[in-house]
């Protein structure tokens, strides 16, 4: 199986912070656990470097656009470092890969009769790079950034979405998981619904863009070239058997406030163009500060770097994957961090490794014997590992990592009704160690989409030889794959608990 996973590409005007990392560290989940589910994987993430708000970054900072696209997007790339993005490609709207796959689909929508030259005259909001109808804004600002509008009216290339309505709603009816969760499947359905305009895909009153190629005076809509992004890279236009190796079947993960583009437009401009509309859009909430959308205007940015460095990768990680339904809006707040981090990482997870280590330390001279077969564990571990396999299937990373906290919980709650530490040493006492460190070896391998470097360390700690990412699922974590007779390791406490 392939999968193809993408994350929104990220405006440059705006430094990474926390609300991107949430999509980001999703997409990686996602594509970390299909790598273990054996499939072939790409993952694609970037940033989109061209339109107004871009240019306008760039003045306010003394820079030319593309120093300033090329400043803010190595910000983007070190982020993803630090919260360990596994990205196989990064995609800059710059770069000339890109320009010549939005010239040549564009060409071919225009090729086949559906764009046409028109004016247009309207209300613009600059931060959404986007046109606001007058019934749309909220006390004349627009709606999202409370921002005032600006009028505009230039002569334009219309992209003839109008002519798409049927089209799509034929294709929604054929596809009817394409738009998840279902909620905002409604949400794009009520959009065409509603009625399609033709919409305005061409600027003259900036240069920075990726130019018409049949009238250069005009260079494209940054959201028109943007969405692009997804096919230039896996070769349209230039690689036809890459390209059908991973089109259509990609899973887009795009966040609820730009649907209309990715579940509407985009979906007509495939379809205006000759390619197979994105099989799976995933729509995720919004991290929430204080009830606000964490932005740049709203000045109520969380840097992830900062977070990283005061509660560890994993730890952020875990948060951001464990807290937020996908779909739903998450609120972020240091003490829901801190809570996380000391209930599930501290005590569940951290606890059961050192108490293991221990015990196997003074009981078993330090090696691991293998598992009980008829242990109790045996049977949460493969209900366990079933209802993971399923959560991911969803998309749902909260329920996989409830689900295999729920394997910590019952390890735990073995060791104290049976008291190890108390017994002397001998085949019982050996049955529920091995067991124990059995659960931990299938919690690390279940662990790894979200927490690889905490299940590499306890995979270490275990004796297992080579990583976590080299197991398959659901294969290799079924019960008795420990083998016994390991050197197991304390080593420091995984996740010392915090005070504040
Ligand atoms: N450049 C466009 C996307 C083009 S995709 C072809 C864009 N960029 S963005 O940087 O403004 O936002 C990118 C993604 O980050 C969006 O999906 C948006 O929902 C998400 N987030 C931005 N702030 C967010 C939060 N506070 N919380 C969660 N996601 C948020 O839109």
């Amino acid at each position: 199986m392939t999968f193809y996973v993408t994350t929104p590409i990220y405006y440059v005007n705006d430094v990474p912070h926390i609300g991107h990392a949430y999509s980001t560290v999703t997409a990686d989940a996602l594509a970390r656990w299909h790598r273990l589910a054996g499939d072939e994987v790409f993952f694609l993430t970037g940033t989109d470097e061209h339109g107004d708000k871009i240019a306008r970054a760039a003045q306010a900072n003394g820079a030319q656009p593309q120093e300033w696209a090329d400043r803010t997007a190595a910000r983007f790339v070190e982020t993803w470092k630090t919260l360990e993005i596994s990205y196989d490609d990064f995609i800059r709207t710059t770069e000339p890969r890109h320009y010549r796959a939005v010239q040549q689909f564009l060409q071919k929508v225009h090729d086949n009769g559906y764009i046409e030259l028109g004016i247009y005259r309207g209300l613009y909001c600059v931060s959404c790079e986007d046109y606001k109808k007058e019934s749309e804004l909220v006390d004349g600002l627009c709606p999202i950034h409370l921002r005032p509008v600006e009028m505009l009216e230039e002569e334009n290339y219309f992209f003839k979405l109008s002519a798409f309505g049927d089209r799509l709603l034929e294709w929604y009816e054929e596809h009817p998981d394409a738009v998840r969760p279902s909620t905002k499947r409604n949400e794009a359905l009520g959009i065409i619904k509603g009625g399609l305009e033709d919409i305005s895909i061409t600027r003259t009153s900036t240069r920075w863009g990726v130019e018409v190629p049949w009238d250069p005076a005009h260079v494209f809509y940054v959201w028109y070239d943007a969405l692009i992004n997804y096919v230039t890279a896996i070769g349209y236009g230039e690689d036809p058997d890459r390209f059908a190796t991973w089109w259509p079947a990609v899973h887009h993960l795009i966040g609820k406030d730009i649907i209309r583009f990715h579940c509407v437009w985009w979906p007509a401009m495939c379809m205006a163009a000759g390619v197979d509309p994105p099989a799976h859009l995933l729509v995720t909430g919004w991290l929430l500060v204080s009830g606000e959308k964490m932005s740049k205007s709203g000045g109520n940015q969380v840097t992830p770097a900062d977070l990283v460095a005061e509660y560890g990768v994993d730890a952020l990680r875990y948060h951001l994957l464990r807290d937020t339904p996908l779909g739903s809006d998450g609120d972020f707040s240091y003490e829901g961090v801190t809570a996380r981090y000391n209930a599930d990482l501290a005590n569940n997870l951290g606890n059961l490794m050192a108490r293991v280590c221990t015990v196997v330390g003074s009981k078993c001279g330090g090696v691991g014997p293998p598992p009980d077969p008829a242990s109790r564990l045996a049977t949460v571990a493969t209900a366990v590992v079933t209802e993971v396999v399923a959560a991911w299937a969803q998309s749902q990373p909260h329920l996989a990592l409830e689900a295999t906290w729920r394997l910590i919980h019952e390890t735990n709650a073995e060791l104290e009704s049976t008291e190890p530490w108390k017994a002397d040493p001998g085949p019982a006492v050996d049955a529920v160690l091995g067991s124990a460190l059995e659960a931990l070896r299938i919690v690390a391998l279940l662990a790894w989409p979200a927490m690889p470097g905490t299940s590499a360390e306890i995979w270490g700690r275990l004796g297992l030889p080579g990583e976590p990412s080299a197991g398959r699922v659901p294969g290799d974590a079924s019960w008795g794959g420990y083998p016994g007779g390991l050197t197991v390791q304390r080593g420091a406490p995984l996740f010392p608990r915090r005070t504040g």
